[in-house]
Formats: C-alpha cells, sequence, structure tokens
C-alpha cells in the first residue's frame, strides 16, 4: 500500500481536531506508528503562526491525552511535526499557499473536519491548486447531509476530483475495538454464527445511551436530532455488523460489501406501523448522576421540536433474520453512558426441568462498548442444593473482560486506528458511498413516515431511560429492554 508522507487538516482549531484528532496522532507518534518525516500541516482561519498553532495543540493535548500517556517531552517532539497556514477556505488564495507548502506527488492525506457547508468549496479549491493527484486521499467527518438529496451532493462534489478508492468516510464508531472485535467474535470462533440467525435468535436490541446534553453543539444539533446524528451513522453500521454475513475475507470490499446488503434490506417504514414501531423524545429538566440538568430547551434557549431520543424496531428482511426485531435506542441525558448491543436467544424447545419447578430462561449474548469492554454469555446453571423442593436455575455470566484480558495493550482513541488507515491507505473500516446512500434512504423513509403520522417528540426526564412509550414499544412483544 502506498503511504502517505503529509496530513493536512482542515478545521485545525476546531473541537473534533483538539479532542480527538491531535490527541491520536500524539499517540501513533508516540508509539512510533508514524513515517518518519511525517508532517501534519494544519489549516483554520485563525490568524496563527507555527509556534503559537504548536503552543494551542500542546495545550489541547495535554488537556485530552489520557494522564498516564501524557509526556511534555514527546508532545514537544510531536508538535514540530506541525505547522500551521491560515486560510479561508471559501477563497481561492489560501490553496495556492497550500500548494506550495505540501506535495500532492509525495502522497497527501487530506481530512476535512469542517462544517460540512465548506466541502464543496474545499474540494474545489483543492482541485483548482492541483491537490488532488493520484497519491491524495481524501478523509470526511460526518455529517454527510441531512437526507439522501444533501448527501447526493457532497458525494457527488467529492467523486469529481476523489475516486471512491481514496475518499475515506469517517464513522468512528468502526474504529472503536469492540466494534471491530464483534467481527471477530462472529468470525473467528465457531460457536456462535450457526446460532446466528432467525432460528436461534429472538430479537436484538442496540442502544447507544449518553449522559451528556448538547455541548454546545445547538447550531448542528438542533437542525439534526437523534436520529441524523446516531441512527444513520453509528447505529446502522453497528447494525449492519450483527446482521451481514460473512464476507470471505477481511478487506474493504468484501465487508462493505456484505453491509451494504444488510442496509438495503431494512424494512421500509409505512405511517401505519409508526405508533408502534418508533418512539421520539425530548428532554426535560432532571437530574444526571446526581447533578441538576437544564431541559433541552433551556440548554438550547429556544423551543424546538427537535428529538434528542429516538427508540425504533427495525426489520432485515432477508432469509437470516426474518421475524426477529431489531430493538434500537439512542438518546442524550440518559440515565447512564453506555453502548451495547444486546442479543436475546430463543428459549430451549422444552425445557426437562419445567416438571421439577424450575423455569428456565433463555441464553443472552451482551456485548457492551463503552464504557465497559466486555462480551457477557449468560447461561443457565443450577443453584447449589440437594433439590428436595425443586431445582432451582439461574442465570449465570461468562464474561470475557477484554480490558482484563488484554490489559497489556493500551485503550486507544478510535481516531487512532482511522487515522493509521488514512496514512496506509487501508480503507475497510470507512464508510462507501452505497452504505452511506442507503443509510439515508431508510433514515429519510423514516422521517418521511413519522412526519406523515404527525409523530412528536415526548418529554422525558433528564437522567431517564427515555420517554414511557419506549418500554411499552418493546413491552407490547413481551420484550424488556436491557437495562
Ligand atoms: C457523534 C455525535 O457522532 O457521536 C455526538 O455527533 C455523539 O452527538 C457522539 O455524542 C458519540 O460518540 P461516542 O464515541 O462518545 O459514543
Amino acid at each position: 500500500r502506498d503511504k502517505v508522507s503529509t496530513l493536512l487538516l482542515f478545521g485545525a482549531t476546531g473541537d473534533l481536531a483538539h479532542r480527538m484528532l491531535l490527541p491520536s496522532l500524539y499517540g501513533l507518534h508516540a508509539d512510533n506508528l508514524l513515517p518518519d518525516k511525517f508532517r501534519i500541516v494544519c489549516t483554520a482561519r485563525s490568524e496563527l503562526d507555527d509556534d503559537q498553532y504548536r503552543a494551542s495543540a500542546v495545550e489541547a493535548l495535554k488537556e485530552h491525552v489520557p494522564g498516564s500517556f501524557y509526556d511534555p517531552k514527546t508532545a514537544l517532539i510531536f508538535s514540530r511535526r506541525l505547522s500551521y497556514v491560515a486560510m479561508d477556505a471559501t477563497k481561492p488564495e489560501g490553496f495556492k499557499r497550500l500548494a506550495k507548502t505540501v506535495d500532492p506527488d509525495a502522497g497527501l492525506a487530506i481530512f476535512l473536519s469542517t462544517a460540512p457547508s465548506l466541502f464543496k468549496q474545499t474540494i474545489d479549491g483543492l482541485a483548482s491548486a492541483g491537490l488532488c493527484g493520484l497519491r491524495v486521499r481524501l478523509a470526511l467527518e460526518k455529517p454527510l447531509g441531512t437526507d439522501l438529496g444533501s448527501s447526493r451532493e457532497i458525494n457527488d462534489a467529492v467523486s469529481n476530483a476523489f475516486p471512491e478508492d481514496r475518499t475515506f468516510r469517517i464513522d468512528h464508531y468502526l474504529g472503536k475495538e469492540t466494534v471491530q472485535n464483534l467481527l471477530a467474535l462472529r468470525f473467528a470462533n465457531s460457536t456462535f454464527e450457526p446460532l446466528w440467525d432467525a432460528a436461534h435468535i429472538d430479537h436484538v436490541q442496540i442502544t447507544v445511551a449518553e449522559t451528556i446534553g448538547l455541548e454546545e453543539r445547538g447550531a448542528y444539533y438542533d437542525g439534526a436530532g437523534a436520529l441524523r446524528d446516531m441512527v444513520q451513522n453509528h447505529m446502522l453500521q453497528l447494525l449492519a455488523l450483527v446482521a451481514m454475513e460473512p464476507p470471505a475475507e477481511f478487506d474493504a470490499t468484501s465487508v462493505r460489501d456484505e453491509k451494504v446488503k444488510v442496509l438495503r434490506s431494512l424494512r421500509p417504514m409505512r405511517p401505519d406501523d409508526v405508533g408502534t414501531h418508533v418512539v421520539t423524545g425530548q428532554y426535560g429538566d432532571g437530574a444526571v448522576g446526581g447533578q441538576p440538568v437544564q431541559s433541552y430547551e433551556a440548554e438550547l434557549g429556544k423551543d424546538s421540536a427537535t428529538e434528542t431520543f429516538v427508540a425504533l424496531k427495525a426489520h432485515v428482511d432477508n432469509w437470516r433474520w426474518a421475524g426477529v426485531p431489531f430493538y434500537l435506542r439512542t438518546g442524550k441525558r440518559m440515565a447512564a453512558r453506555k453502548t451495547e448491543i444486546f442479543i436475546q436467544f430463543k428459549c430451549v424447545p422444552h425445557s426437562i426441568f419445567a416438571s421439577r419447578g424450575a423455569r428456565t430462561k433463555a441464553n443472552k449474548l451482551l456485548i457492551s462498548i463503552q464504557p465497559e469492554e466486555n462480551i457477557r454469555l449468560l447461561v443457565m446453571a443450577k443453584t447449589p442444593g440437594l433439590d428436595r423442593e425443586g431445582i432451582r436455575l439461574r442465570e449465570v455470566p461468562l464474561d470475557v473482560g477484554l480490558a482484563d484480558a488484554f490489559a497489556d495493550h493500551r485503550r486507544r482513541i478510535a481516531y487512532e486506528r482511522l487515522l493509521l488507515d488514512l496514512i496506509d491507505g487501508d480503507p475497510t473500516l470507512f464508510v462507501r458511498r452505497d452504505e452511506v446512500e442507503a443509510q439515508w434512504h431508510w433514515i429519510d423513509g423514516v422521517r418521511a413516515a413519522w412526519n406523515e403520522a404527525g409523530l412528536t417528540p415526548m418529554p422525558y426526564g433528564a437522567g431517564s431511560w427515555g420517554p414511557s412509550a419506549a418500554i411499552a414499544l418493546t413491552e407490547r412483544d413481551g420484550v424488556h429492554w436491557h437495562d
């Protein structure tokens, strides 16, 4: 593979750069994973010189690199890889200056961590300055549009300058170690895959619960809402990894071919189904972790009908998953931060213990992605005793504590993996155009259906598990959310 020698980072003074990208690049540098002489050219509008930018980068590292891994000397050496070009992406002059600073023929990765409204102009500017040659690849951060139409516009603008094999669309969930572990669990073990279908699985739950609120992202978030912000990308990617067929190989084409088939098999939402398949909510006042917090509208400073919570019942209409509901839910200001996939298997076909008064529960597999990194299989075991008054069975966990099993491995930021793959030119963990568009296609259908059905967000207390209707959504099917 063709490694690049320079990373050109747009939006280098932004929140993502400070919180994630610089700390990730620092991590790669500290582990000697960046190519020798690898340079990071940073750009944004602020008028700063190299030294000022480097100083601000070191401050960001101090704040955001996990404590024990931060080393001031390493940070200083790392900062020498950084240089800064002040420029306005809406004007051509800056691109001419950039063209003098970077050599596209020496291999260049460009990372757009800016507002999507700047994508088209930036790409045009890069193209007119000759910065999209054969050895240049482009990485894009979400949101890639607000619907299928606007996503296509972005993708068209990108494809005018960068062919698909040099376009790296980021979904940072794919950089998370435990998300990748889902593939290892499914395809590096012989135990689960034979049971991974409608004959053995009753339903699947995917939860991405956050305790944070709006976090000064009101301008973006209020126009997006939970469905577009979380379900359209991260949650549908998780669903695709759970539901996909085994790819022939772990390579970009095979994996993404299988994911896109799942995304295209999602059953379109009909207005008539909205009442039983979708619940939206918006947080009111409440308390998270014992601290009182304001309502969404108070944080935003105006009235809003944007959903900060959504729960959905989805179906993957193919042979493997016929009749298996996939319950998805995500929300801000919920009771706890947790991202998990919960697989409920079917009950044994006949319980030999029933005549002895024992209840058998169906097996469950819980894949915790964050904050814990754990895979837990719940199996039935006999409670110790002489059983003279009947047999008692109890659910006991078989745990694969990934953090403990790999205690000698540093827990990395998802972007470390993604940035390294970008530098190395491996697109397996990036989202292909057809995937993004299939995701939007389904999401647009959900929105259209809920608009037609007149769905409005129900209030829920900050620090709860969402509106009570979300509980009814699963209880109606005899299913409990795994909390
Ligand atoms: C982002 C969303 O894509 O993912 C945010 O825009 C959300 O609203 C974030 O908070 C969650 O990411 P993580 O890695 O903290 O689960």
